[in-house]
């Protein structure tokens, strides 16, 4: 099938429903997504989104808090255009029908996470991701311009190498003309032709064996901009979550939010003794990849499998009211956290690089915008400062439909796109090919390129990686299409770019720990 649409949007998380409904003015617009609309990691952000709302914070301390979590690799201009268009932002989403908690005196009830300086965290309760995917989506729905396409999955962006012209990274005009969709009704791939495009295909936390990412963070947009020569960047510096659930069974890795230890939640040894005084100040709040490699440290001394969050000091009915879905879950599996300490454990959380873009989305490719987790903005730098990713989201999907309505009407959809040739593949039956080989990935990444790594590291990790990606090359070229080889694909791509990116930098800074060069860069 052959579709043409003024926009296409991959993925419908915050980033991508955002833009939709602003481009949507201005032409039609198809989203496709890989699984239900609401499935992704904004359906499942806890603790909020920052934004300077009352004094006594100020745009001065909110970049102030961003820049030193980035340890100065942070873009300066980036974080200003942030957080200076925060207010706005939020003030739409709130139009929009998002539902933030208020407190008895009407005013937003704003929580503090680590290495915030000021209580600045707009909530709703521990399920603000829900509440803001259930919005948008809501106001996506009912547009009559926005067509949602579910269980759909793009394979690949469209550009001229598929009719034939050759590209290399030093193409400076190649054009993305739409994308090769995965079509579940016929198992066909449907070639999607628009004049704009824009990724918002979220994070890569499923090439780890531990991750708070749902099933559908695979990394697929920046592989798909990897394979078309675009730009890439900063992407060694993956975020790994203190405080994951500790339950073996279960995956994704439910998450403990960092809220909860803005509310008081003091970390400890299985043993329950503090030790956060060993590594900083700020104890248990202190920025995450600090907590995560003090956790980190202290299970490899202890030998324990996790430690523990403890909220047992805390008032049981605020505790309740205001975290009641980590109390059910945890209920669920037998603890009740107002008697007993919670296991938790790291867990792979974000990834701060991604896909090249500049201030107004635009990626290094023609008519193809990037935003939310899958774009490299310059915001976070060597490390995101908690709760400012669904900002940066809000706000580079919005200036991105700016920049995107203002020139989608110099762009002709090109016509001579032949359709995806599947010539010469058949049925692959053994899916324990690929089950293996995502179970060895997620090993590698895990255990060489996890919250510490090392020269020798990385460069195991590589060399097990190319072994990898051969032979899933080999079963890519041969097979009918699924979403699980794709994805699988795209994972192995995304490895390599990680441990690429890790071994060139030659230093520790930020998320990216090397046992090689022990003084870490702040
Ligand atoms: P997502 O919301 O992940 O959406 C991606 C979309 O792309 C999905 O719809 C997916 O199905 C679709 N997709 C992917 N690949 C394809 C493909 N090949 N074809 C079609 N569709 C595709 N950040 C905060 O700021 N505050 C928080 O409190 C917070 N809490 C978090 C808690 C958890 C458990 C997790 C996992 C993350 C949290 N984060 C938080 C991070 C934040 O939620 C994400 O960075 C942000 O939601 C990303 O939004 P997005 O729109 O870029 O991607
Ligand atoms: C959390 O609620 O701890 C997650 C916040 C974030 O990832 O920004």
């Amino acid at each position: 099938m052959r579709k043409h649409v003024d926009f296409l949007i991959i993925g419908s998380g915050i980033a991508g429903l955002s833009y939709a409904l602003k481009v949507a003015e201005t032409g039609t617009v198809c989203i496709v997504t890989k699984a239900k609309a609401e499935e992704s990691s904004t359906n499942y952000a806890q603790g909020g989104i920052a934004a300077v709302m009352y004094k006594p914070d100020s745009y001065e301390k909110h970049v102030h808090d961003t820049m030193i979590a980035g340890a100065g690799l942070c873009d300066e201009n980036i974080v200003r255009i942030t957080i200076s268009e925060s207010t706005k932002r939020i003030k739409e989403l709130i139009s929009w029908g998002t539902d933030f908690d208020k407190n008895k005196s009407g005013k937003y009830d704003l929580a503090k996470e680590g290495g915030h300086s000021e209580y600045r965290v707009l909530h709703s309760k521990d399920h603000t991701g829900a509440e803001i995917e259930k919005a948008l989506l809501t106001q996506a729905i009912k547009h009559k311009n926005i067509e949602i396409l579910e269980n759909h999955f793009a394979v690949d962006i469209i550009t001229q190498h598929h009719h034939g012209v050759e590209v290399n990274k030093r193409t400076n005009d190649i054009t993305c003309y739409g994308a090769y969709v995965l079509n579940p009704n016929t198992n066909q791939i449907d070639t999607l032709l628009s004049k704009i495009t824009l990724i918002a295909s979220g994070g890569i936390g499923n090439m780890y064996s531990n991750t708070t990412n749902p099933e559908v963070a695979t990394g697929d947009g920046i592989a798909m901009v990897y394979r078309a020569k675009g730009k890439t960047e900063h992407l060694e510096f993956v975020q790994f979550h203190p405080t994951a659930l500790f339950n073996p069974k279960e995956r994704p890795s439910f998450l403990i939010t960092e809220a909860l230890r803005g509310f008081g939640g003091i970390l400890k040894t299985i043993k329950g003794v503090e030790f956060m005084q060993k590594y900083d100040a700020r104890l248990s709040l202190a920025p995450r990849d600090i907590v995560a490699r003090a956790i980190d440290s202290e299970m490899k001394i202890s030998g324990d499998e996790h430690v523990c969050l403890d909220c047992r000091h805390l008032n049981k009915n605020d505790l309740i009211l205001h975290f009641p879905t980590i109390y059910a879950k945890c209920l669920s599996i037998g603890i009740d956290i107002t008697k007993e300490m919670i296991p938790v454990v790291p867990a792979a959380h974000y990834i701060c690089g991604g896909i090249k873009i500049d201030e107004h989305g635009r990626s290094s490719i023609q008519n193809l915008y990037a935003t939310g987790e899958c774009a490299c903005t310059g915001l976070h730098g060597a490390n995101r400062l908690a709760s400012n990713s669904l900002l940066e989201s809000i706000v580079f999907s919005h200036r991105a439909a700016l920049d995107s309505k203002s020139k989608v009407r110099s762009v002709e959809h090109h016509q001579a796109i032949p359709d995806w040739n599947s010539e010469g593949t058949v049925l692959n039956e053994e899916m324990i090919l690929i089950t293996q080989t995502t179970k060895e990935l997620r090993e590698i990444m895990s255990n060489y390129v996890g919250i510490v790594r090392s020269n020798l590291r990385l460069k195991r990790a590589m060399d097990r990686l190319e072994i990898l990606y051969r032979e899933t090359e080999d079963l890519y070229d041969k097979s009918i299409l699924t979403v699980k080889i794709c994805e699988l694909r795209n994972m192995i791509n995304v490895a390599y770019l990680i441990i690429k990116m890790a071994t060139q930098r030659k230093e520790s800074r930020g998320l990216h720990f090397s046992l090689d060069y022990p003084d870490l860069i702040k």
